[in-house]
């Protein structure tokens, strides 16, 4: 079982960056997310030993990036990841994005299932992969991701994706769960609700996903939004709240990172 809601840790590098990062291990957190591109796996792994919570009570994700999908590469990429973190074993492996247009993410995810079976990585899993990418995958390797990780907010609320993720049994987690800068804090059904149950904005957002079955993996440097991110538990929004909110979606409501057929993150 994942927790309700996770950790982003990018962009916390340095030292200011394991700091926040052990502040929120400190706050309560129990799932850090990371990825070799964010440059900070040294970080969060500095991060889990200083706050001294046993190792097996955190998991700690990561992301094998595009330059790295073939086979061979990909296994390096998760050995690479783990020396790095200071960990034997990666709680949750994770592709960053299909790169489609390479055509080898079938490959990256033959060799996550492999690290698995070495016992190199406890949980497989995908991120920014649509229907056809998950489709193809499943197809190939007999074996479904147990995440996707993708944008999700409620400027893009991905009702079609989370529907697909719910026929195949995916745990969808949602990066950019504020929508980031453009946090539509103000929109009034947000407001209404934060009013109405004596909460932040963002709580009432964070709660929104959680009743969405999505895991928000929200990033803060501030200890105490680090603390409000995680209280979520305490009320409960109605059918009615988390409809309006999900009506903020639109068209043009993807923000940050691009189409997964087109975008390419090497
Ligand atoms: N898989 C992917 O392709 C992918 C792509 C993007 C991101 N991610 C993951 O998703 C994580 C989160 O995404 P994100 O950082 O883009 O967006 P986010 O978590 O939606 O937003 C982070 C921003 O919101 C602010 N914030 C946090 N809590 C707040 C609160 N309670 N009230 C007001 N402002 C608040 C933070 O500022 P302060 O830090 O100043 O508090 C920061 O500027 C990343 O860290 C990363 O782990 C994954």
């Amino acid at each position: 079982m994942l927790p309700l809601v996770g950790f982003g840790t990018y962009p916390l590098r340095g030292e200011e960056g394991t700091a926040a990062i052990t502040s929120a291990l400190e706050a309560g957190y129990r799932y850090l997310d990371t990825a070799v591109n964010y440059e900070n796996e040294r970080e969060v792994g500095e991060a889990l030993r200083r706050s001294g919570i046993p190792r097996e009570e955190v998991r700690v994700a990561t992301k094998i990036p595009g330059r790295f999908h073939a086979k061979d590469l990909a296994l390096k990429s998760l050995h690479d990841s783990a020396q790095r973190l200071g960990v034997e074993t990666i709680d949750v492996g994770l592709i960053h994005w299909p790169n489609p247009s390479r055509g080898l993410f079938v490959e990256a995810w033959e060799a996550l299932v492999e690290a698995q079976r070495q016992g190199l990585v406890t949980t497989v899993g995908v991120s920014n992969f649509t229907e056809d990418h998950l489709e193809r995958i499943i197809a190939a390797a007999g074996v479904t991701p147990a995440v996707n990780q993708v944008e999700l907010h409620p400027w893009f609320p991905q009702e079609q994706l989370r529907g697909v993720h719910d026929r195949l049994g995916i745990r969808t987690q949602a990066w950019s769960p504020l929508g980031k800068r453009q946090a539509p804090f103000d929109e009034q059904p947000v407001a209404d609700a934060a009013r109405a149950h004596g909460v932040t904005p963002a709580q009432v957002i964070l709660r929104w996903h959680v009743q969405l079955g999505s895991m928000p993996l929200p990033k803060s440097a501030t200890p105490q939004r680090q603390s409000d991110n995680l209280a979520v538990t305490g009320f409960e929004l109605g059918d009615d709240e988390v409809a309006a909110i999900t009506a903020l979606g639109r068209a043009d409501g993807r923000l940050f990172g691009g189409d997964p057929e087109t975008h390419e993150e090497m």
